[in-house]
């Protein structure tokens, strides 16, 4: 397996210029404050499990179900072999586990971590009409104090979890504890946008629209502003980069979509394939 590993270096004032930040109407119309940091995983835990039973509706409703295409490519870049061991943390409601174990054709094994009981039980629902319920498993637990071994895995995916997690390094240094080396880390995110001029119109979708629908499935819920509020620290893409390789990670690959606004890491735990 050869992946080009593309170090990207940029300058701390090109970082800044390209965040989303929330349009200043919508500052005035919606004072949300994110959770400070010591209580962020309480409230996550508490806030997913409030919107667990319409979550995979409002990510079709938010994507317009581009989140399908983007898991599809996030498994293909991991090219699993036949018998692999994958462990997908944050699993929602399982789709991207529930993919790994398909692609694997119950050939192989996937666990399915999460700490919300009511994601992992849509997840289990799931499971059990999906053709290979006997290769995958879901599991309640912290996503920054894995329950596995070292070198367990040959592969972790992550979907729309390393912005949510409360500390992304306790979480890197789990993943890389648990792959085995030469192990694959695939995680799926939102990401910064490129091109200038769609940074406005992202940034009024995000932090207008977004909320607009998530208000529309479950009124009076507040996770919908979470989300994109959420966006505005977690690193941008090319930092992420630096970040996995300062974890250990090497040949650190970045696919991104939408100028930007939608992006996979794929990364390889030194060590043999
Ligand atoms: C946005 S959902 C992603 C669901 C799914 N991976 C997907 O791609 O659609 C984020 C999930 O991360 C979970 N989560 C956040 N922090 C976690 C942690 N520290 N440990 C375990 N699960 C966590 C939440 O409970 C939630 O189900």
């Amino acid at each position: 397996m050869k992946f080009p590993f593309r170090p990207i270096r940029i300058a701390e004032s090109t970082r800044q210029s390209t965040q989303i930040v929330p349009p200043r109407r919508s500052r005035q119309a919606m004072p949300y404050q994110l959770p400070p940091d010591p209580a962020k995983s309480a409230y996550v835990r508490t806030r997913f499990d409030a919107i667990a039973h319409r979550y995979d509706l409002f990510n079709d409703l938010i994507t317009q179900g581009q989140h399908r295409r983007w898991k599809r490519v996030l498994i293909q870049r991991l090219k699993l072999q036949k018998g692999a061991r994958v462990l997908d943390l944050c699993c929602g409601t399982g789709d991207i586990a529930l993919r790994c174990a398909t692609r694997l054709g119950g050939q192989g094994q996937v666990v399915g971590l999460d700490f919300s009981p009511n994601m992992l039980r849509i997840a289990a629902t799931r499971r059990a009409s999906s053709g290979v319920e006997e290769s995958i498993g879901f599991i309640s637990g912290d996503a920054m104090a894995l329950p596995f071994r070292a070198n367990e895995f040959d592969a972790v995916t992550i979907g729309y979890g390393l912005r949510n997690v409360a500390d992304i390094g306790v979480c890197l240094a789990e993943v890389v504890r648990v792959l085995k080396p030469g192990g694959m880390l695939a995680s799926l995110d939102v990401g910064k946008t490129r091109p200038i001029l769609l940074r406005p119109l992202v940034a009024f979708y995000f932090f207008r629209i977004v909320p607009l629908i998530g208000r529309l499935l479950l009124p009076g819920e507040e996770m919908f502003s979470y989300l994109p509020h959420s966006s505005v620290g977690y690193p941008h893409q090319d930092r992420l980069v630096e970040i996995l390789a300062a974890h250990g990670f090497t040949h650190v690959e970045l696919v991104e979509f939408l100028g930007g606004a939608s992006v996979i890491h794929i990364a390889r735990k030194a060590g043999p394939l």
